[in-house]
């Protein structure tokens, strides 16, 4: 709760300062020259795309203060989950002088409004964490995809599960020498669903683990969301469960949350593991209620989406840029951060001073 409020209070503040300037016309100080960027995010109650935003913010404010000449203005609005809200949201920003809009699609298959829209205007656009299809994509050469490759997410899951599955070999707790899962998995039709239940359980095959599905079960990304599924699931299968593997940390905390609000003794909890690494999704991971998680990299996807803008914005060929990382993009179009593992043993190098 207490982040939902800091994001949104950021983007009051945020819609504050880029409607003054806009109403004045005005730059602050001595700076010459102002840019400025439209963001529109699908949900700002995501947890995942709450902490993306306020990183992207943060490197704003850095970008800002390094910058004596150039002021970036962001106007950020929240699409409630409506595609046809988030449509108007960007003829909003493109009304209001954005020189290039942020997308954070509703429906990643249906972005044709948008495309059109910004043609129309001229204004280049950045899809990102939500990846229309390519034929989208490649419909106009001003628009790009930041992300990262849902596969690799879940595969680096895979073998979480499987090294702690190894080293516990009490984990298989009726003793059948197989592996009894169920998967919390995130909307219907995202990318990152379907690609990571899959690439996951191949992993845990792949690992030489023998497993049994109970059942998947569909949880929107959704903390709530999850403890429900997980209430059912437990009721369905009760200790048969011996491993949850989830699309997202918010889910994987869900299934906690049910074992917690039923009392669970921990020798009788299965093994959760999530991918994320959120702030929640990594105290999960220190105080040991989740196995690991995988690391959705959203200080490099904010970064690189700033510095994709700034290029674009003023006119340099992006193709001969490298951004965060060393990453640059590929096929004139795509910029894909890496995941990387996060377990009890290298939580260290997230803890970032939380
Ligand atoms: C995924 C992320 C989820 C959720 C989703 C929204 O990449 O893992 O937690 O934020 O994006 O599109």
């Amino acid at each position: 709760m207490k982040k939902c409020r800091s994001f949104f209070g950021m983007l009051c503040a945020v819609c504050l300062c880029a409607a003054l300037l806009t109403a004045c016309g005005s730059k602050p100080g001595n700076r010459t020259r102002e840019i400025r960027i439209g963001v529109t995010v699908y949900d700002e109650y995501d947890t995942f795309i709450t902490e993306l935003m306020e990183v992207f913010m943060a490197d704003v404010a850095e970008a800002n203060a390094r910058d004596q000449e150039t002021t970036v203005s962001v106007l950020t609005y929240n699409a409630a989950q409506s595609q046809i809200t988030q449509n108007e949201q960007v003829e909003k920003l493109i009304s209001k002088g954005c020189d290039l809009i942020c997308v954070n699609l509703v429906d990643r298959t249906d972005p044709s409004m948008i495309i059109d829209m910004a043609r129309e205007a001229d204004i280049p656009v950045i899809f990102f964490n939500r990846e229309l299809v390519e034929e989208d994509l490649f419909s106009w050469d001003k628009l790009y995809y930041i992300g990262a490759d849902a596969s690799e997410s879940g595969k680096i899951e895979g073998r979480i599960a499987a090294a702690y599955l190894k080293e516990n070999p009490g984990a298989d707790r009726n003793g059948d020498g197989s592996i009894q899962y169920v998967v919390l998995e995130g909307e219907a039709g995202h990318q990152d669903a379907i690609v990571r239940s899959d690439t996951s359980v191949d992993a845990l095959l792949e690992e030489g683990i023998k497993i049994e599905k109970l059942e998947s079960s569909i949880a929107n990304w959704n903390r709530g969301q999850a403890q429900n599924r997980m209430s059912q699931l437990i009721d369905r299968y009760g200790e048969e469960i011996e491993l949850v593997l989830t699309n997202n940390d918010d889910m994987a905390l869900g299934a906690v949350d049910e074992y917690d609000k039923r009392e669970t003794a921990g020798d009788k909890r299965p093994a959760i593991i999530g991918i994320d690494g959120t702030k929640v999704g990594l105290e999960g991971v220190r105080n040991g209620k989740l196995i690991g998680t995988v690391y959705n990299d959203k200080e490099g996807q904010a970064l690189a989406m700033l510095q994709l803008a700034q290029a674009v914005i003023s006119g340099k060929d992006p193709d001969s840029l490298s951004f965060a990382d060393g990453l640059s993009l590929t096929e004139g179009k795509y910029i894909r951060l890496p995941y990387s593992e996060i377990t009890p043993e290298n939580i260290s190098q997230y803890d970032k001073g939380e």
